[in-house]
């Protein structure tokens, strides 16, 4: 496959990589109190956009890991920039094999990336927040959902768009995988894909970024790839959206 969908987004200028955008977000941290007492882990923290705000806000610290090498030296560098590493540790790390003692957190992030997963992977990620979560620690997660009786000719659709195995489930597929992992008081938010909308781009990056990555977009060599992503998420606009989930362990 070539260039991952959310790597172009991001080469694009586009720092929010995750379906339901700030709405997702803001929405998910209402479920938590985040001062300094509080240990965090976020997995898929990419450039680190949610972990330097999180701690310009709340003054907590936050361990900060993602797979793609490339990535984590960018993390780095915008956590240098902002003046924060002694608050934010990035570090690269897989989701499938986290390097920290079980019950080290109480709160993991993770969003925009159980969907790039398969079933078997989906499950191991899960149980690895469990295990590194404390009792009563919540997991704050958002990925794209599939809508109800949707077919799953889509997935491949959305496959070939953003040249990604993506995965994504229906709510119930969603719910029972967090449940069957142990978690329990499921709080759920559904909602349209904000990724490509220009309503969601305006709230998620602000109007100047925006006009940045549309400007991008157009330049010859992005535009057929940018085209065909816009195309596919306008056309399947009420068959693909967002799910949030905050999610307790016992
Ligand atoms: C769509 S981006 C989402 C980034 C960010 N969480 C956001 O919402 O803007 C998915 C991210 O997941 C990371 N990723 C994929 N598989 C992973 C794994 N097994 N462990 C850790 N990170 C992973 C990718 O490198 C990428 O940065």
């Amino acid at each position: 496959m070539t260039e991952a969908g959310h790597s172009f987004l991001a080469r694009l200028g586009k720092t929010r990589l995750r379906p339901g955008g700030k709405q997702a977000t803001n929405w998910l941290f209402g479920h938590v109190e985040i001062n300094p007492e509080k240990n965090i882990l976020e997995v898929a923290c990419n450039q680190c956009t949610n972990a330097i705000a999180l701690v310009k806000k709340t003054g907590c610290s936050i361990t900060a890991v993602d797979l793609d090498p490339t990535v984590v030296e960018i993390a780095k560098q915008r956590v240098s920039a902002a003046g924060l590493t002694k608050s934010i540790q990035v570090e690269r790390g897989n989701a499938l094999n986290l390097s920290y003692p079980d019950q080290s957190f109480d709160i993991v992030i993770n969003e925009a990336m159980l969907t790039m997963l398969g079933d078997k992977q989906k499950q191991k990620a899960l149980s690895e927040y469990y295990r590194v979560l404390k009792p009563g620690g919540i997991l704050l997660t958002h990925d794209v959902y599939l809508a109800e009786g949707r077919s799953n000719e889509i997935i491949k659709d959305l496959q070939q768009a953003i040249h990604v195995p993506a995965n994504p489930y229906d709510k119930f597929g969603w719910t029972e995988l967090f449940e069957t992992t142990g978690f329990d008081q499921l709080d759920t938010l559904t909602g349209p894909m904000s990724l490509l909308r220009p309503i969601g781009m305006i709230r998620d990056e602000g109007i100047f970024r925006t006009l940045k990555i549309i400007r991008n977009a157009f330049k010859k060599d992005n535009y057929p790839y940018f085209k065909k992503m816009y195309r596919f998420f306008r056309k399947n606009k009420d068959s693909l959206g967002f799910i949030a989930v905050a999610a307790y362990k016992k």
